[in-house]
């Protein structure tokens, strides 16, 4: 069912300082910060070639990943992301599995403007899921 890794999400407390430390000490291409309100995040795309780093922080009250910083100071790995071809099928055989489908179940748009839907992390080894239709 899943196809490539997508994209690896790292939140992270400063978002500059994460940018320089990818560009510079690691040597990536990385671009300017992206504000994405929708998601309340503000994205560092880090280019691997075949797949990528998204360095997020927080973006206005109420973002996704406060919560997730607040546990992990320092910050972390967030979620992994797969592709799937057919989102709906993929969420209807996974739940079929037992898998849980977060949210309302629906496919909402994601940062790259493709249908996206995550998995609890609960059932998948303590790691959130994100499955992104391409
Ligand atoms: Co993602």
């Amino acid at each position: 069912m899943i196809g490539r890794l997508n994209h690896i999400a790292i939140a992270v407390p400063d978002l500059v300082a994460a940018a320089v430390l990818y560009r510079d000490t690691l040597g990536a291409q990385v671009s300017e910060p992206v504000d994405l309100p929708d998601h309340g995040v503000t994205t560092v795309f880090v280019d691997l070639g075949n797949s990528k780093v998204e360095l997020l922080h927080p973006l206005g009250e109420g973002s996704p990943i406060a919560g997730f910083l607040d546990r992990n100071a320092a910050g972390g790995v967030h979620h992994v992301c797969f592709e799937v071809a057919d989102i709906a099928a993929a969420a209807d055989s996974l739940r079929a599995d037992g898998a849980r489908v977060l949210g309302d179940g629906e496919p909402r748009i994601g940062a790259h403007g493709k249908p996206v839907l995550f998995l609890h992390p609960k059932d998948f080894c303590g790691t959130l899921i994100e499955i992104e239709q391409v």
